[in-house]
């Protein structure tokens, strides 16, 4: 095994996110970042309709579906399937998101726009640091422009940022969708990880 990969893995066994992952039944350690994001911002209501763009393991979908209660909707997209999670108010796509015709997939689903649109997008990272931002910010500018078809007037959004050379314009642009807008740091982030989340509400529609 190379060495890089065994040490994440040992750091990953001390990790406390990962363990409480693994102890709560989450898919994913990411899940304590959706969950303190929604504990400082009420983004996610019960009965939501809720799209969540990057979804794979599944850790945002766990939390989102209790966000939303039986009678809310998440739908997850992601280029990985992802394993069934057992809960009745979550439908998942495989689906890249730069498909073309992805609002009118996601749509054939969901049958309704969104309350809520959710991403965690990543690209694969190469380790060029300017190579992954770009990437990034083009899967956030991505997703602002299917919000245009996607979400409902008044709706919110959470959409993860790496931050840099994009991140202004990227900020500027979501100040120019929403009337409100904030910058958020979970505490489950990685020490040293660029990324940090903006929290969008009362989309102003088109
Ligand atoms: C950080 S992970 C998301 C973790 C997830 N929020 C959770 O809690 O389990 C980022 C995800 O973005 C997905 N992704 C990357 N490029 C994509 C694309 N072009 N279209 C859709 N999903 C993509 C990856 O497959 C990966 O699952």
């Amino acid at each position: 095994m190379l060495k890089s990969k065994r040490r994440w893995l040992q750091e990953r066994k001390r990790d406390p996110y990962f363990i409480l992952s693994k102890k709560e039944g989450y898919r994913s350690r990411a899940s304590y970042k959706l969950k303190q994001i929604l504990d400082k911002y009420r983004v996610i209501r019960t009965g939501d309709i809720v799209l969540d763009i990057g979804c794979a393991p599944g850790g945002w979908l766990q939390v989102a579906s209790e966000a939303v209660g039986e009678t809310g909707l998440v739908i997850g997209v992601d280029v990985k399937k992802v394993e069934n999670l057992g809960l009745e108010n979550i439908k998942t796509i495989v689906l890249d998101v730069f498909d073309e015709d992805f609002v009118g997939k996601v749509l054939k689903e969901s049958k309704s726009r969104f309350d809520v649109i959710l991403s965690d997008l990543s690209p694969n990272m190469s380790g060029i640091y300017e190579l992954d931002h770009a990437r990034q910010i083009e899967m956030v500018e991505r997703v602002l422009h299917l919000s245009r078809d996607l979400l409902k007037t008044g709706g919110s959004m959470v959409i993860k940022v790496f931050e840099g050379e994009g991140s202004d314009r990227v900020y500027r642009r979501v100040m120019r969708l929403f009337r409100f807008i904030k910058r958020f740091k979970p505490k489950a982030s990685r020490k040293g990880s660029s990324e940090f989340y903006l929290v969008a509400k009362f989309f102003k529609g088109f």
